[in-house]
């Protein structure tokens, strides 16, 4: 396990910052909340990848805080290295080392989408992950009804187990048929690249 990395105790994982291609995935800070705030006000992030409601700047610092202090969620700020610039979110939350697995969730800002940044930053989470904890399977979640975020599981290294019957209510309030993809350590990885 990478030193200062660690589930039990209760104590917040802090992930490596990493890069990829022109990516940062790093750590959030407190003075992302107005980047994550103008994000979640996109129709598609609030409806599929919500969760709380994000409206305004607490709400943005609530949700910071949520993502960086639990024993068993490592989350990362996806960013334009050269820039700067939020592009993204990235979380392998739920991670149960005794069990051995983990889930993984995401959003990209609308700008930035349609180049690969989510697949990219799926699959380096996961790396990171696989190499980090005992943890040999990642499950991802989606609606059925939001074939852009299958295409990121299959473009990620995820292969498609089943359909979950009305099994989520997502952020329009209707439950929806879940498609449940998972990646296990030793899949192949995928080739990937950004598209500028
Ligand atoms: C889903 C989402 C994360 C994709 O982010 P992204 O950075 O654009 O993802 P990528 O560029 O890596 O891949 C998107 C793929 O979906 C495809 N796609 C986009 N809209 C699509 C649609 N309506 N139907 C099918 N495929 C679609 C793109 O063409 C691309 O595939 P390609 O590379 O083969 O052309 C982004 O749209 C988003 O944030 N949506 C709202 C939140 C969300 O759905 N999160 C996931 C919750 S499980």
């Amino acid at each position: 396990m990478t030193s200062g990395v660690a589930i039990s105790g209760g104590v917040p994982i802090e992930p490596d910052d990493l890069d990829v291609g022109p990516l940062r995935l790093r750590r959030w800070r407190t003075d992302d909340a107005d980047a994550v705030l103008a994000a979640q006000s996109d129709r598609d992030i609030r409806a599929w990848a919500g969760g709380h409601a994000v409206i305004t700047r607490e709400d943005a610092l609530a949700l910071l805080h949520r993502l960086t202090n639990q024993a068993n969620r490592a989350s990362w700020a996806v960013t334009d290295t050269a820039t700067g610039e939020l592009l993204g979110s990235v979380t392998v939350h739920s991670i149960a080392p005794v069990r051995g697995d983990a889930k993984v969730g995401y959003w990209t800002a609308p700008p930035a989408r349609g180049r690969g940044v989510a697949a990219t930053a799926v699959d380096t989470a996961c790396r990171w992950v696989f190499a980090t904890f005992p943890v040999d399977r990642i499950e991802l979640f989606h609606a059925a009804a939001n074939p852009a975020s299958g295409r990121v599981a299959a473009k990620a290294g995820f292969t498609c187990e089943a359909r979950l019957r009305r099994a989520y209510r997502y952020g329009d309030g209707v439950k929806h048929d879940e498609l449940l993809w998972a990646r296990l350590a030793d899949d192949p990885p995928p080739r990937l690249s950004i598209r500028s």
